[in-house]
């Protein structure tokens, strides 16, 4: 086992790749602190846990708040005593509503003359609120849980940081996304400082940065056809798994990574190579 012992923090564990994420950290020994802001969804996490004979501990915060992450560190350290990995995933793909009301027309034109032409007018049109739920949610969320984490792991000389960006910051550019794509490259420029800031007293941060992949939030959050124009621009022609984003959150929390600080790795099937037939 990679994390024998280890404890581990995954905020947002309750649906997709966060709970496949915990499951694959459990399996690997490690003892997990299960966020999300769904109590229903905390339990399920937990029960699947504790039914492969793993130990979790179900904690409700909103990671947008400063207070309620400072007060479910409180409650990890309690119960755990410490935390040795933290995995910044809350948070979920959003289309502007604005880019929901135009797609079927920009879809259309898109099928029918392989161009597009229209806008999505996703920015012009986007309210103050939108812009800040993305990210208060991404961006604030992961800084308030870092400056936590840090809070004990600089002082232990150990700790593992890994950050959920998106393809969406990194090389691709999600029209209809502005609020995303700027959380998520937010995230993965935090990263990079983060790292080099902490990395001489034992802690590593690094980000996965993944394409498109089937999760219950995706698949709410998108719309079909967004999600076919995914598939024709992905060589491997289909979305990603949980699984195969979980496999990479274990190796970034487990000592086998101990030569990547601050990198970003991006699992996407292929998408930002192609420049199609
Ligand atoms: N699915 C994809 O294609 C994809 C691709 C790249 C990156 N990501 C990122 O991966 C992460 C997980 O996405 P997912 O697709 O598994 O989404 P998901 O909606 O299936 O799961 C996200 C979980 O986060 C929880 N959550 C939402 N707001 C929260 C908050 N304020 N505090 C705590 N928990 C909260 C939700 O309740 C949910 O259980 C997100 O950061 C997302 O941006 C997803």
């Amino acid at each position: 086992m990679k994390l024998k012992d280890k404890i581990a923090l995954v905020t947002g564990a309750g649906s997709g790749l966060g709970q496949a994420s915990i499951l694959a950290l459990a399996r690997e020994g490690a003892k997990v602190a299960v966020n999300d802001i769904h109590d229903n969804r905390i339990q399920e996490t937990v029960s699947l846990v504790e039914k492969e004979g793993g130990e979790a501990f179900g904690v409700n915060a909103d990671v947008s708040s400063a207070k309620a992450v400072k007060g479910m560190f409180e409650k990890i350290v309690k119960k755990f005593g410490t935390l040795d990995i933290l995995v910044n995933n809350a948070g979920f793909m959003n289309l502007s509503a604005k880019m929901r009301e135009n797609f079927p027309k920009i879809f259309q034109e898109a099928m029918t003359t392989g161009t597009v032409t229209m806008s999505p007018q996703a920015t012009r049109f986007m309210t103050d609120d939108e812009w800040q739920s993305m990210i208060d949610l991404h961006l604030y969320g992961t800084f308030y849980c870092t400056r936590e984490a840090l809070n004990i792991m600089e002082d232990k000389g150990y700790g593992k940081i890994v950050n959920m960006g998106s393809i969406c910051g990194l090389s691709a550019s999600c029209a209809g996304s502005p609020h995303y794509s700027a959380a998520k490259g937010g995230i993965l420029a935090f990263t990079k400082s983060v790292a080099q800031e902490v990395i001489g007293r034992g802690v590593y941060v690094n980000a996965l940065a993944p394409g498109f992949v089937e999760t219950p939030g995706l698949i709410e959050q998108t719309l079909p056809d967004v999600l076919t124009l995914v598939k024709m621009r992905t060589p491997l022609g289909r979305l990603g798994t949980p699984e195969e984003i979980a496999t990479l959150v274990v190796y970034l929390a487990s000592d086998e990574s101990n030569f990547m600080v601050g990198a970003v790795l991006s699992p996407n099937g292929g998408m930002v190579i192609s420049i199609g037939y």
